[in-house]
């Protein structure tokens, strides 16, 4: 059968050697062409999910397991649903269902699946790390679906394709991320997608929650030389196209690195006032779970600049996408 089957748009892997990508862990190794594909591939999922039977037969056979090591709600079920509608075998295990809890290593976890011939494991761990480590050592594919604080391409991905479909292009886009980004993988992964793609992004946090070695901006000779730091939001949000709220992350120890949650609200929420200084267009983006009223008022997060659910439903194509590119991978290309 034809690793088309079912999809007719979908564009050739080989054009940009994608077929030989085993695994996904960043966005960092991905060239701006491996980035298109995905976003083109995703457009041709959107396609099939926009059907009376969404059903593919393009993973017929393939075995994907999802591994979680930390709650989710988006990422688990949209792989589950990408590899149940390219009719992949999905079988999911959680860290509380899992014999982690008897003390069994992340690693030996691994290997067990792998031995019932899981041709791809999707990972989310808390330990930064943990998904390079398990695609040095195994020989399923290994997607990274969130590590610690290091990256969550998928999540990147799906954010790229969401500012595309409402902009018509990427390049050259004001982003502005604002929140947490010292614990953030998601703005870890973004900032790799969208520079990549050539968009203006600014990073904007208190100096508490900005990585050290972001707080005085990016020298010359570094990838993310492009991209400016502030404290300030007025100034960060003038003429945004996107502004990419992100979570405060009170299980990564974000609230004890401000005076309060009050202040920090008050100071770098995402609210109607500050809103008023972006682009009239301007997207509103989160990539949840949202704490409302805290990074993101309530009144912003429904509203019309809102794009948070078209991010969760985009979430669906873009893994699809990914999932068939990995997939390719183990059938050598073809
Ligand atoms: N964005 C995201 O990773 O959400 P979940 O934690 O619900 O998967």
């Amino acid at each position: 059968m034809s690793p088309h089957a079912g999809i007719p748009s979908l564009k050739p892997l080989a054009s940009n050697r994608f077929d030989e990508r085993k695994h996904v862990l960043d966005l960092d190794d991905f060239t701006p062409g491996e980035i298109q594909l995905v976003l083109d591939n995703a457009l041709a999922m959107q396609e099939v999910m926009g059907r009376s039977v969404r059903k593919v037969p393009a993973l017929r056979g393939k075995t994907i397991v999802t591994l979680f090591h930390e709650p989710s709600t988006r990422t688990r079920a949209s792989f589950e649903q990408a590899g149940k509608i390219l009719s992949a075998d999905v079988i999911n295990i959680s860290d509380s269902a899992s014999s982690a809890k008897k003390g069994e290593s992340l690693y030996n976890t691994a290997l067990s699946i792998q031995a019932m011939q899981a041709d791809i494991i999707v990972v989310r761990h808390p330990h930064s790390g943990s998904t390079n480590f398990l695609a040095r050592h195994l020989n399923s594919s290994i997607i990274n679906a969130g590590d610690g604080y290091h990256a969550h391409p998928s999540q990147a991905l799906l954010d790229l394709y969401t500012i595309q479909s409402h902009f018509g292009d990427i390049k050259n886009r004001k982003v502005v991320i604002v929140g947490d980004i010292l614990y953030s993988r998601v703005a870890r992964s973004n900032l790799w997608g969208l520079t990549k793609m050539g968009a203006r992004v600014t990073l904007c946090a208190p100096p508490t929650l900005m990585p050290p070695d972001f707080i005085n901006g990016f020298s010359k000779d570094h990838p993310f030389k492009s991209v400016s730091v502030t404290h300030n939001l007025s100034e960060a949000i003038k003429d945004a196209d996107v502004v990419m709220a992100l979570r405060l992350q009170a299980e990564r120890q974000s609230k004890g690195r401000l005076p309060s949650l009050r202040e920090y609200s008050r100071l770098y929420g995402i609210n109607r006032e500050i809103l008023s200084l972006a682009n009239k267009k301007v997207i509103v983006m989160h990539p949840g779970p949202m704490n409302e009223n805290v990074e993101i008022n309530t009144e912003i997060a429904h509203g019309p600049h809102s794009v948070i659910q078209e991010q969760v439903k985009n979430g669906v194509a873009v893994r699809m996408a990914l999932l068939y590119a990995v997939a390719a991978a183990n059938r050598g290309g073809k």
